[in-house]
């Protein structure tokens, strides 16, 4: 990661340069919504990149829970490094800054759906048996992705629980 990069909570003046992140970071999706409404939670983590106070980065993790379970879990993403900055440990700085405050406040387990290939690297392992909120294709069970924090050898199962913000079908599909 640069030098000049610096990694922590996203501060308010983050928020009207986050649409333009984002709209650059995935310019045939528009994240904003979400982003947006995960942001309005503040049980969410958001975390931002900086370089020279210009927002760079960015990673949220929501928290949830697993039916009938008792330990809490979280939810990676999204997840947007800024074009001009992408492929400098920036993306991987921001995971590993989340799955650490997530452990310390005792998150058991984190969840992604996203690239096998990108997220290994942070030690994320393939086909969860935790049960999203809308079936995935066929074709993601390898993109649905769990971590342990807590010391856990083995995935936990159960159908997750999220906020609001994320149940809408057409995020999983
Ligand atoms: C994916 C993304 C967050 C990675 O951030 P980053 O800061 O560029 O990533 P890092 O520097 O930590 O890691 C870069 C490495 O991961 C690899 N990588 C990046 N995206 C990848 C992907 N989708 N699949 C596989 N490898 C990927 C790069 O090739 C690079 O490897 P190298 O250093 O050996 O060349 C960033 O590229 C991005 O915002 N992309 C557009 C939005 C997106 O796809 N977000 C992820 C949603 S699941």
């Amino acid at each position: 990661m640069p030098a000049r990069c610096s990694i922590g909570d996203t501060p308010f003046a983050d928020k009207s340069h986050i649409p333009t992140l984002y709209a650059a970071a995935f310019p045939q999706e528009d994240l904003v919504p979400l982003v947006e409404a995960l942001l309005a939670d503040p049980t969410v983590l958001s975390l931002s990149a900086h370089i020279d106070d210009r927002l760079i980065g960015h990673v949220l993790f929501t928290h949830g829970k697993l039916e009938d379970r008792s330990e809490t879990v979280a939810l990676l993403g999204p997840l947007a490094v800024h074009p001009d900055h992408q492929r400098q440990g920036i993306g991987k700085a921001l995971i590993a800054a989340g799955l650490s405050r997530l452990k310390a406040t005792g998150v058991a387990e984190v969840l992604v759906l996203g690239d096998p290939a990108y997220y290994s690297r942070s030690g994320f392992r393939s086909a969860s048996h935790v049960i999203p909120p809308y079936p995935l294709p066929a074709e993601w069970t390898e993109a649905w992705q769990w971590l342990r924090l807590d010391g856990g050898e083995d995935d936990l199962a159960g159908r997750l629980l999220l906020p609001e913000a994320w149940m809408r079908a057409e995020l999983w599909s």
